[in-house]
């Protein structure tokens, strides 16, 4: 993958550079197709896993802590039966909604991480989302798998 897929410089302010209508308003280049090993993982081990990964001993939130590193977790019912993740719809997504946040005690993640995305990391969320969210092992990445 390309070191950068959009805006490289890491503007502060990134997250007011979306415009009204989120992320697929954001002119970067995407990839034709998303894949996760390739694409995404990097992309949430840079601003997820450290609270939402492998790693018990630092999941977040204590109480219910979130796994976004597979997909059993990802697709799971949480509060109100509401999944994480819905494949084929980023904008139910409640993952989509936290990285778009402007809210301060809602974004992810969290302003005090000190980690900020970019609107064509987000972006590109949203396209693997769209495209169905799909956790596929670095081995069935290839045109053999279905
Ligand atoms: C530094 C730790 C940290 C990082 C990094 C982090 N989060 Fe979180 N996350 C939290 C904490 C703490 C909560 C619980 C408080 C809240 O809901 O805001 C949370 C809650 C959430 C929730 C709601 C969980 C629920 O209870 O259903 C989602 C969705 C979420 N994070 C997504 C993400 C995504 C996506 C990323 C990466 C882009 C990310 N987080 C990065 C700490 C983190």
């Amino acid at each position: 993958m390309a070191g950068c897929l959009a805006a490289c410089d890491p503007a502060d302010d990134v997250r007011f550079a979306q415009g009204a209508d989120g992320p697929a308003a954001v002119e970067v280049d995407l990839p034709e197709v998303v894949s996760f090993h390739e694409h995404v993982l990097p992309v949430m081990s840079e601003y997820c896993f450290d609270c939402h990964g492998a790693d018990r001993a630092t999941r977040k939130p204590k109480k219910n802590p979130l796994r976004l590193d597979r997909a059993e977790d990802a697709y799971a019912g949480r509060k109100g039966g509401r999944a994480t993740i819905v494949p084929g719809r980023p904008l139910d997504s409640p993952v989509l909604a936290r990285m778009m946040s402007r809210d301060p005690g809602k974004v992810m993640p969290p302003p005090k991480s000190g980690l900020v995305m970019t609107p064509g990391e987000i972006a590109l969320i949203a396209r693997w989302i769209e495209q169905g969210a799909k956790y596929d092992a670095a081995e069935d990445a290839g045109p053999a798998g279905s």
